[in-house]
């Protein structure tokens, strides 16, 4: 939020992929460029946007691995859009620094882009297992933050003992890769048994979203997971759009096998019962 209020100027555009996170809609919103959305599966739209002439600068935003769909946008097609139109990437890598590329940088560490990417932000929150985000890009950009951003010079700094758990996580993230191996081999387990029942879950990360279809299936669904012992969150428009209410799977390197099956026999338990199964 406090990058996308802070470094967009007057006379700039920031182009959001359409499923952003509300966090980046708001800071462009507070801010005081112009921004646009574009969808990641409309391979015209974004570069019509960028062809447009008249902004002084372009801003593409894009997350890594989408929170709600759990896939990943096509980032070396970024990468040359904005090498051509000249514009600044911006990449949100919350669902994907340590889960993804051979040190958990994330996903442009994963397809060898890192150097490419002009800022990129990670939130802290998911894998890290703390709080706040960190920005990294040039350091002109990180100095401009550092005196012009107001929720970051309006706020108490993060305590000593937080950025300590920080600082652990990274060593884990850094030193431990068969966690990433196990997280990938469970989304692998996960989302190869969804197939076998049917079930529509799409995206390849280990966010998986199961469609279902209509809001009240997803929470009752949602609601008999939980009374068996799993808890999967139903999202429900606004947060996706209109008949594409669906379970999300945040799978973890620490699932094992049983819990993975568990969850699987389960849904599959409660949507015969239901009969729902025709429908899904
Ligand atoms: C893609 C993305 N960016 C940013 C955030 C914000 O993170 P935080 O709530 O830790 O500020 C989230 C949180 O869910 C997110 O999913």
């Amino acid at each position: 939020e406090a990058l996308l209020r802070t470094l967009p100027e007057r006379g700039d555009l920031v182009l959001l992929d359409r499923m952003d996170h509300a966090s980046l809609i708001d800071g462009a919103t507070a801010g005081s460029a112009r921004f646009r959305r574009y969808d990641r599966s409309d391979r015209s739209r974004l570069e019509r946007l960028l062809a447009r002439e008249g902004p002084r600068r372009r801003y593409i935003v894009t997350e890594s691995v989408f929170s709600m769909d759990g896939d990943t946008p096509d980032l070396a097609r970024l990468v040359e859009l904005k090498r051509r139109h000249d514009a600044i990437l911006i990449l949100d890598e919350a669902h994907a620094i340590g889960c993804l590329g051979p040190t958990g940088a994330g996903l442009a560490e994963a397809a060898g882009l890192l150097d490419e990417i002009d800022i990129v932000v990670a939130p802290l929150g998911k894998a890290l297992a703390a709080s706040g985000a960190i920005v990294a890009g040039p350091r002109v950009v990180i100095d401009y933050l550092v005196n012009r951003a107001r929720a970051f010079i309006y706020t108490t700094a993060p305590p000593p003992a937080h950025c300590a758990a920080v600082l652990a996580a990274m060593d884990i993230v850094q030193t431990e890769p068969e966690r990433r191996h196990r997280l990938a081999r469970n989304t692998e387990r996960l989302r190869g048994r969804l197939a076998e029942m049917g079930l529509s879950a799409p995206g390849r990360m280990h966010i998986v979203p199961i469609l279902l279809g209509s809001a009240d299936r997803a929470v009752k669904i949602s609601r008999d997971l939980l009374d068996r012992g799993y808890f999967v969150a139903a999202i429900r428009p606004p947060t996706v759009p209109p008949g594409t209410a669906r379970l999300r799977v945040s799978v973890q390197a620490d699932h094992t096998d049983d819990q993975i099956d568990g969850l699987c026999d389960a849904l599959h338990k409660i949507v015969r019962e239901e009969g729902c199964a025709g429908s899904l």
